[in-house]
Protein backbone atom coordinates (compact mmCIF):
# COMPACT_ATOMS: atom_id res chain seq x y z
CA UNK A 1 0.00 0.00 0.00
CA UNK A 2 1.12 3.82 -0.87
CA UNK A 3 2.66 5.73 2.58
CA UNK A 4 -0.08 7.48 3.70
CA UNK A 5 0.25 11.24 5.08
CA UNK A 6 -1.74 12.13 7.93
CA UNK A 7 -2.59 15.21 9.98
CA UNK A 8 -3.46 14.08 13.56
CA UNK A 9 -5.45 16.52 16.38
CA UNK A 10 -5.39 15.80 19.48
CA UNK A 11 -7.15 18.08 22.42
CA UNK A 12 -9.33 15.17 24.83
CA UNK A 13 -7.40 16.03 28.20
CA UNK A 14 -5.34 18.82 28.86
CA UNK A 15 -2.60 18.26 26.22
CA UNK A 16 -3.13 20.66 22.97
CA UNK A 17 -1.27 18.39 20.24
CA UNK A 18 -1.16 17.92 16.29
CA UNK A 19 1.65 15.92 14.35
CA UNK A 20 2.31 15.30 10.54
CA UNK A 21 2.65 11.24 10.60
CA UNK A 22 3.51 9.41 7.49
CA UNK A 23 4.01 5.34 7.24
CA UNK A 24 5.97 4.91 9.98
CA UNK A 25 7.46 7.98 10.47
CA UNK A 26 6.52 10.74 12.54
CA UNK A 27 7.83 13.89 10.29
CA UNK A 28 6.47 16.26 13.63
CA UNK A 29 4.72 16.03 16.44
CA UNK A 30 3.78 19.20 18.56
CA UNK A 31 2.32 19.03 22.13
CA UNK A 32 1.32 22.26 24.51
CA UNK A 33 0.77 20.90 27.80
CA UNK A 34 -1.81 23.12 30.30
CA UNK A 35 -0.16 22.25 33.86
CA UNK A 36 0.42 25.53 34.69
CA UNK A 37 -2.98 26.24 33.82
CA UNK A 38 -4.37 23.83 35.89
CA UNK A 39 -2.04 24.28 38.48
CA UNK A 40 -3.78 26.45 41.19
CA UNK A 41 -6.88 24.06 40.87
CA UNK A 42 -5.68 20.65 42.23
CA UNK A 43 -7.00 19.31 38.46
CA UNK A 44 -7.97 19.65 35.48
CA UNK A 45 -10.53 22.06 34.79
CA UNK A 46 -12.96 21.19 31.73
CA UNK A 47 -14.04 25.08 30.85
CA UNK A 48 -10.48 25.70 31.00
CA UNK A 49 -9.39 23.22 29.55
CA UNK A 50 -11.43 23.55 26.74
CA UNK A 51 -10.99 27.25 25.97
CA UNK A 52 -7.04 26.81 26.25
CA UNK A 53 -7.58 24.12 23.16
CA UNK A 54 -9.70 26.57 21.31
CA UNK A 55 -7.12 29.23 21.53
CA UNK A 56 -4.37 27.05 20.71
CA UNK A 57 -4.92 24.55 18.22
CA UNK A 58 -4.96 26.57 14.85
CA UNK A 59 -1.62 27.67 15.62
CA UNK A 60 -0.36 24.14 16.81
CA UNK A 61 -1.76 22.13 13.04
CA UNK A 62 0.18 25.51 11.55
CA UNK A 63 3.25 24.70 13.74
CA UNK A 64 3.27 20.95 12.95
CA UNK A 65 2.50 21.62 8.94
CA UNK A 66 5.89 23.66 9.29
CA UNK A 67 7.68 21.44 11.29
CA UNK A 68 7.20 18.74 8.72
CA UNK A 69 7.83 21.07 5.39
CA UNK A 70 4.85 20.28 4.21
CA UNK A 71 0.81 22.00 3.23
CA UNK A 72 -2.46 20.68 3.26
CA UNK A 73 -1.95 19.62 -0.48
CA UNK A 74 0.71 16.65 0.52
CA UNK A 75 -1.81 15.29 2.91
CA UNK A 76 -4.22 12.19 2.67
CA UNK A 77 -6.25 12.98 5.28
CA UNK A 78 -7.19 14.83 8.57
CA UNK A 79 -7.40 12.46 11.72
CA UNK A 80 -9.01 13.81 15.05
CA UNK A 81 -9.43 12.39 18.85
CA UNK A 82 -13.59 12.21 18.58
CA UNK A 83 -13.64 10.63 22.35
CA UNK A 84 -13.20 9.49 25.02
CA UNK A 85 -12.75 12.37 27.06
CA UNK A 86 -13.16 15.91 28.51
CA UNK A 87 -16.07 16.87 25.85
CA UNK A 88 -15.34 20.50 25.79
CA UNK A 89 -11.52 19.45 24.43
CA UNK A 90 -12.92 16.53 22.48
CA UNK A 91 -15.05 19.34 20.48
CA UNK A 92 -13.34 21.98 20.06
CA UNK A 93 -10.59 19.25 18.12
CA UNK A 94 -13.17 18.12 15.90
CA UNK A 95 -14.51 21.35 15.07
CA UNK A 96 -11.12 22.33 14.27
CA UNK A 97 -10.55 18.99 12.46
CA UNK A 98 -14.15 19.61 10.53
CA UNK A 99 -13.77 22.92 9.48
CA UNK A 100 -9.49 21.68 8.02
CA UNK A 101 -11.43 18.49 5.92
CA UNK A 102 -14.54 21.63 4.59
CA UNK A 103 -11.91 24.29 3.89
CA UNK A 104 -9.36 21.01 1.66
CA UNK A 105 -11.44 18.44 0.92
CA UNK A 106 -9.63 15.98 2.63
CA UNK A 107 -10.90 12.83 3.81
CA UNK A 108 -11.78 13.03 8.36
CA UNK A 109 -11.37 10.06 10.91
CA UNK A 110 -12.90 10.27 13.73
CA UNK A 111 -9.79 8.04 16.34
CA UNK A 112 -10.97 6.97 19.78
CA UNK A 113 -7.82 8.06 21.91
CA UNK A 114 -7.20 4.73 23.42
CA UNK A 115 -6.70 3.68 19.81
CA UNK A 116 -4.23 6.20 19.44
CA UNK A 117 -2.58 4.90 22.58
CA UNK A 118 -3.16 0.97 21.80
CA UNK A 119 -1.81 1.08 18.15
CA UNK A 120 1.77 3.37 18.96
CA UNK A 121 3.67 -0.35 19.31
CA UNK A 122 2.71 -0.59 15.62
CA UNK A 123 3.71 3.05 14.82
CA UNK A 124 7.11 2.65 16.61
CA UNK A 125 8.12 -1.17 16.57
CA UNK A 126 5.67 -2.24 13.72
CA UNK A 127 4.37 -4.66 16.10
CA UNK A 128 2.40 -7.88 14.32
CA UNK A 129 -1.21 -8.39 15.49
CA UNK A 130 -2.66 -9.68 17.34
CA UNK A 131 -0.54 -8.76 20.76
CA UNK A 132 -1.20 -7.94 24.35
CA UNK A 133 -1.61 -4.64 25.43
CA UNK A 134 -1.65 -2.93 29.07
CA UNK A 135 -2.70 0.23 28.27
CA UNK A 136 -2.02 2.40 31.56
CA UNK A 137 -2.67 6.33 31.62
CA UNK A 138 -4.45 8.97 33.95
CA UNK A 139 -7.81 7.86 33.03
CA UNK A 140 -7.67 4.37 32.21
CA UNK A 141 -5.82 0.86 32.67
CA UNK A 142 -6.76 -2.46 30.65
CA UNK A 143 -5.51 -5.43 29.38
CA UNK A 144 -6.35 -5.57 25.48
CA UNK A 145 -5.55 -8.31 22.96
CA UNK A 146 -4.72 -5.88 19.59
CA UNK A 147 -6.42 -7.85 16.99
CA UNK A 148 -6.83 -5.19 13.99
CA UNK A 149 -7.00 -0.87 14.26
CA UNK A 150 -10.72 -1.57 14.89
CA UNK A 151 -10.40 -4.70 16.91
CA UNK A 152 -9.32 -5.43 20.57
CA UNK A 153 -10.44 -8.07 22.97
CA UNK A 154 -10.29 -6.89 26.63
CA UNK A 155 -9.04 -9.11 28.97
CA UNK A 156 -9.74 -7.04 32.27
CA UNK A 157 -8.71 -3.66 33.95
CA UNK A 158 -8.98 -1.28 36.99
CA UNK A 159 -12.55 -1.73 38.65
CA UNK A 160 -11.68 2.04 40.24
CA UNK A 161 -9.20 4.54 39.82
CA UNK A 162 -6.57 4.13 36.84
CA UNK A 163 -2.74 4.26 38.16
CA UNK A 164 -2.17 7.73 36.56
CA UNK A 165 -4.77 8.98 38.93
CA UNK A 166 -3.46 7.24 42.01
CA UNK A 167 0.48 8.59 41.04
CA UNK A 168 -1.38 12.26 40.85
CA UNK A 169 -3.24 12.22 44.54
CA UNK A 170 0.07 10.79 45.84
CA UNK A 171 1.89 13.55 44.75
CA UNK A 172 -0.65 15.72 46.11
CA UNK A 173 -0.65 13.99 49.66
CA UNK A 174 3.20 14.02 49.49
CA UNK A 175 3.13 18.01 48.78
CA UNK A 176 5.16 17.10 45.10
CA UNK A 177 4.23 18.93 41.99
CA UNK A 178 1.40 17.80 39.76
CA UNK A 179 1.66 15.87 36.95
CA UNK A 180 2.38 13.72 39.78
CA UNK A 181 3.84 10.47 37.87
CA UNK A 182 7.15 12.13 37.12
CA UNK A 183 7.03 13.85 40.20
CA UNK A 184 6.72 10.74 42.25
CA UNK A 185 8.89 8.65 39.76
CA UNK A 186 12.07 11.10 40.51
CA UNK A 187 10.58 11.81 44.65
CA UNK A 188 10.94 7.80 44.64
CA UNK A 189 14.74 7.16 43.74
CA UNK A 190 17.05 6.83 46.49
CA UNK A 191 13.81 5.94 48.73
CA UNK A 192 13.96 2.24 50.35
CA UNK A 193 10.31 0.45 48.57
CA UNK A 194 10.24 -1.96 51.36
CA UNK A 195 9.72 1.13 54.04
CA UNK A 196 6.01 0.83 54.23
CA UNK A 197 3.71 -1.80 53.78
CA UNK A 198 0.95 -0.66 51.40
CA UNK A 199 -2.08 -2.56 49.93
CA UNK A 200 -2.05 -4.91 46.70
CA UNK A 201 -5.59 -4.96 46.13
CA UNK A 202 -6.77 -7.65 44.32
CA UNK A 203 -3.50 -9.25 43.76
CA UNK A 204 -5.30 -13.03 45.02
CA UNK A 205 -8.41 -12.73 42.91
CA UNK A 206 -8.42 -14.59 40.15
CA UNK A 207 -9.12 -12.85 36.45
CA UNK A 208 -7.12 -9.82 35.14
CA UNK A 209 -9.33 -7.03 37.16
CA UNK A 210 -7.44 -4.45 39.39
CA UNK A 211 -7.80 -1.97 41.93
CA UNK A 212 -6.13 1.21 42.92
CA UNK A 213 -8.21 3.19 44.93
CA UNK A 214 -7.60 2.28 47.88
CA UNK A 215 -3.81 2.69 47.21
CA UNK A 216 -4.33 6.39 47.98
CA UNK A 217 -6.30 5.95 51.44
CA UNK A 218 -3.29 3.99 52.54
CA UNK A 219 -0.83 6.35 51.56
CA UNK A 220 -3.30 9.38 53.36
CA UNK A 221 -3.17 7.12 56.43
CA UNK A 222 0.91 6.55 56.12
CA UNK A 223 1.49 10.50 55.84
CA UNK A 224 -1.06 11.17 58.25
CA UNK A 225 0.48 9.00 60.82
CA UNK A 226 4.39 10.38 60.20
CA UNK A 227 2.77 13.74 60.40
CA UNK A 228 1.77 13.05 63.52
CA UNK A 229 4.86 11.27 64.78
CA UNK A 230 6.91 14.17 63.91
CA UNK A 231 5.14 17.16 62.37
CA UNK A 232 5.98 16.76 58.80
CA UNK A 233 7.73 14.57 56.03
CA UNK A 234 11.36 14.63 55.31
CA UNK A 235 12.86 14.13 51.98
CA UNK A 236 13.88 10.91 53.29
CA UNK A 237 9.88 10.00 53.77
CA UNK A 238 8.59 11.09 50.95
CA UNK A 239 11.68 9.25 48.33
CA UNK A 240 10.49 5.96 50.92
CA UNK A 241 6.74 6.69 50.73
CA UNK A 242 7.00 7.21 46.67
CA UNK A 243 8.82 4.29 46.59
CA UNK A 244 6.87 1.85 48.22
CA UNK A 245 3.74 3.35 46.05
CA UNK A 246 5.75 2.68 42.82
CA UNK A 247 6.46 -1.07 44.44
CA UNK A 248 2.66 -1.48 45.47
CA UNK A 249 1.67 -0.07 41.45
CA UNK A 250 4.00 -2.37 40.21
CA UNK A 251 3.68 -5.80 41.89
CA UNK A 252 -0.13 -5.97 41.10
CA UNK A 253 0.64 -4.76 36.84
CA UNK A 254 3.43 -7.46 37.10
CA UNK A 255 1.30 -10.28 38.39
CA UNK A 256 -1.74 -9.01 36.15
CA UNK A 257 0.29 -9.41 33.41
CA UNK A 258 1.56 -12.53 33.96
CA UNK A 259 -2.24 -13.78 33.59
CA UNK A 260 -2.99 -11.94 31.05
CA UNK A 261 0.25 -12.87 29.15
CA UNK A 262 -0.92 -16.81 29.84
CA UNK A 263 -4.39 -16.01 28.31
CA UNK A 264 -2.75 -14.13 25.33
CA UNK A 265 0.17 -16.82 24.57
CA UNK A 266 -2.85 -19.74 24.79
CA UNK A 267 -3.96 -18.17 21.55
CA UNK A 268 -0.21 -19.11 19.71
CA UNK A 269 0.05 -15.67 18.48
CA UNK A 270 2.88 -16.50 15.43
CA UNK A 271 4.96 -13.20 16.73
CA UNK A 272 3.45 -13.06 20.73
CA UNK A 273 4.47 -9.35 21.85
CA UNK A 274 3.59 -7.76 24.97
CA UNK A 275 3.41 -3.72 24.59
CA UNK A 276 2.55 -0.76 27.03
CA UNK A 277 1.43 2.57 26.20
CA UNK A 278 -0.25 5.44 27.96
CA UNK A 279 1.04 7.93 30.53
CA UNK A 280 2.16 5.60 33.29
CA UNK A 281 3.75 3.51 30.56
CA UNK A 282 6.97 6.06 31.14
CA UNK A 283 7.34 4.93 34.52
CA UNK A 284 11.05 3.59 34.21
CA UNK A 285 10.61 0.97 37.74
CA UNK A 286 7.32 0.07 36.24
CA UNK A 287 8.48 -0.39 32.82
CA UNK A 288 11.88 -2.19 34.06
CA UNK A 289 9.49 -5.41 36.00
CA UNK A 290 7.20 -5.31 33.15
CA UNK A 291 10.24 -6.07 30.57
CA UNK A 292 12.06 -8.71 33.25
CA UNK A 293 8.86 -10.79 33.49
CA UNK A 294 8.77 -10.93 29.49
CA UNK A 295 12.19 -12.05 29.32
CA UNK A 296 11.44 -15.14 31.30
CA UNK A 297 8.53 -15.72 28.33
CA UNK A 298 8.21 -16.55 24.84
CA UNK A 299 6.74 -12.55 24.23
CA UNK A 300 8.92 -9.64 23.27
CA UNK A 301 8.45 -6.43 25.21
CA UNK A 302 7.83 -2.87 23.30
CA UNK A 303 7.80 0.50 25.66
CA UNK A 304 7.62 3.32 22.90
CA UNK A 305 9.33 5.96 23.60
CA UNK A 306 8.31 8.30 26.89
CA UNK A 307 6.82 11.11 24.32
CA UNK A 308 4.96 9.01 22.11
CA UNK A 309 3.97 7.03 26.01
CA UNK A 310 1.91 10.63 27.26
CA UNK A 311 -0.39 12.31 25.43
CA UNK A 312 0.12 13.24 21.73
CA UNK A 313 -1.58 13.76 18.29
CA UNK A 314 1.42 11.33 16.02
CA UNK A 315 -0.83 8.27 17.38
CA UNK A 316 -3.68 10.26 16.42
CA UNK A 317 -2.24 10.98 12.73
CA UNK A 318 -0.56 6.91 13.11
CA UNK A 319 -4.45 5.45 14.30
CA UNK A 320 -5.94 7.80 11.44
CA UNK A 321 -3.88 6.29 8.98
CA UNK A 322 -4.37 2.70 10.01
CA UNK A 323 -8.43 3.00 9.99
CA UNK A 324 -8.36 4.83 6.17
CA UNK A 325 -6.34 1.78 4.59
CA UNK A 326 -8.68 -0.83 6.46
CA UNK A 327 -11.63 1.19 4.41
CA UNK A 328 -12.65 3.01 8.29
CA UNK A 329 -13.86 6.89 6.91
CA UNK A 330 -15.76 9.58 8.29
CA UNK A 331 -17.50 12.15 7.18
CA UNK A 332 -18.84 16.40 8.61
CA UNK A 333 -20.99 14.59 10.83
CA UNK A 334 -18.75 13.16 12.78
CA UNK A 335 -19.59 13.88 16.46
CA UNK A 336 -17.65 13.91 19.40
CA UNK A 337 -17.44 11.16 22.08
CA UNK A 338 -17.41 12.02 25.78
CA UNK A 339 -17.69 8.18 26.60
CA UNK A 340 -16.36 5.69 23.68
CA UNK A 341 -14.99 2.30 24.79
CA UNK A 342 -12.97 0.93 22.64
O1 LIG B 1 -1.76 9.09 28.62
P1 LIG B 1 -1.75 10.35 29.40
O2 LIG B 1 -0.82 11.46 28.95
O3 LIG B 1 -3.19 10.97 29.49
C1 LIG B 1 -4.34 10.16 29.65
O4 LIG B 1 -4.92 9.74 28.61
O5 LIG B 1 -4.69 9.92 30.83
O6 LIG B 1 -1.42 9.98 30.91
C2 LIG B 1 -1.29 10.96 31.90
C3 LIG B 1 -1.02 10.27 33.22
C4 LIG B 1 -0.96 11.22 34.41
O7 LIG B 1 -1.74 10.70 35.46
C5 LIG B 1 0.52 11.23 34.78
O8 LIG B 1 0.75 11.46 36.16
C6 LIG B 1 0.94 9.85 34.37
O9 LIG B 1 0.24 9.59 33.17
N1 LIG B 1 2.39 9.77 34.14
C7 LIG B 1 3.21 8.97 34.85
C8 LIG B 1 4.52 9.26 34.40
N2 LIG B 1 4.45 10.20 33.41
C9 LIG B 1 3.14 10.50 33.27
N3 LIG B 1 2.95 8.07 35.81
C10 LIG B 1 4.01 7.43 36.36
N4 LIG B 1 5.29 7.66 36.01
C11 LIG B 1 5.60 8.55 35.04
N5 LIG B 1 6.88 8.77 34.70
ZN1 LIG C 1 -4.05 9.43 26.91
Amino acid sequence: ARALTVLGIESSCDDTAAAVVRSHDVLSSVVYGQTALHADFGGVVPEVAARAHAEKLDHCVEEALGRAGLGFADLDAIAVTAGPGLIGGVLSGVMCAKGLAAATGLPLIGVNHLAGHALTPRLTDRVAYPYLMLLVSGGHCQFLIVAGPDTYHRLGGTIDDAPGEAFDKTARILGLSQPGGPAVETAGTGGDPRAFDLPRPLLNQPGCDMSFSGLKTAMLRARDGLVAAKGGLTRQDQADLSASFQAAIADVLVEKTRRALALYLAMTPAEPCFAIAGGVAANQVIRARLMQLCAGSSAAFVAPPLALCTDNAAMIAYAGAELLGAGFCDDLGLSARPRWPL
